[in-house]
């Protein structure tokens, strides 16, 4: 792996909603790296899984999918952002769906299953030979790159997560009641925090930040600050 790792790699783990992907854009952007969802990535299997009709509780129907299914990623430039991952599954961008409501319900046991997340944690550290990179994820500091000196943990209080994730539905046009936004938030969070193999949780390295308070540029430009101070930065 540290063969791969010769690109720099930021590393950025936190719960849904932390404000994680926002953030990780904004630092992306600045820095001029490669913004990598992981997340995409297990939501880009998942619709796969539905779309196939198959069991996503039946890892063995999971898996038999998985060794058939041809996974491309790749980057490409994004409408207002840094360049992004794109997942294609035979061919097929799942676009806005990765966010639906089935994808949403089912992806937390499909990241659970060992074997999956073996593949896709391969396919993430295959993205570093094409360039710096900013991660974000569960287990990017503690797992897929924990060589990485740029670690960074994300939380915030789980009634502003709830709000913003209520937020975010909203503005998908879709049904946004704050309390069941909040249990499902719990529940995928427990799930994501209580599975046997790579559990969301702090690498002893990481800074943590709490966003509860704080608007998402303030916390990339905290975060920016970490990283410059360490000068090893190359650019
Ligand atoms: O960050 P997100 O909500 O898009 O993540 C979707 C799911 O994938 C969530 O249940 C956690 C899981 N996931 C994971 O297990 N490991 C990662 N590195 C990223 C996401």
């Amino acid at each position: 792996m540290s063969a791969i790792q010769s690109a720099i790699v930021i590393a950025i783990d936190g719960p849904s909603a932390s404000g994680k992907s926002t953030v990780s854009r904004l630092v992306a952007e600045a820095l001029n790296f490669y913004h990598v969802d992981t997340g995409s990535m297990y939501r880009a299997f998942t619709w796969k899984v539905l779309k196939e009709a198959t069991d996503a509780r039946c890892s063995a129907a999971v898996l038999d999918l998985m060794r058939r299914v041809q996974y491309e990623c790749d980057f490409v430039a994004g409408d207002d952002g840094p360049t992004r991952l794109r997942n294609r599954l035979d061919g097929e961008d799942p676009g806005a769906d990765l966010r639906s409501p089935r994808v949403e319900e089912s992806v937390s046991v499909v990241a659970a299953i060992p074997q999956v997340r073996e593949w896709l944690v391969e396919k993430q550290r295959q993205l570093a030979r094409l360039g710096d990179l900013v991660v974000e994820g569960r287990d990017i500091g503690t797992v897929v790159f924990p060589d990485t000196p740029y670690k960074f943990y994300l939380d915030a209080d789980p009634d502003v997560r709830a709000r913003r994730r209520a937020a975010d539905q909203a503005v998908a046009g879709g049904r946004a009641e704050i309390g069941e936004v909040g249990q499902a938030i719990a529940e995928r969070d427990r799930m994501d925090s209580t599975r046997s193999v790579a559990p969301l949780k702090i690498a002893e390295d990481a800074v943590r930040l709490d966003t509860s308070t704080q608007d998402a540029r303030h916390v990339a430009d905290v975060v920016l600050k970490h990283i410059r101070s360490r000068h090893l930065m190359r650019k």
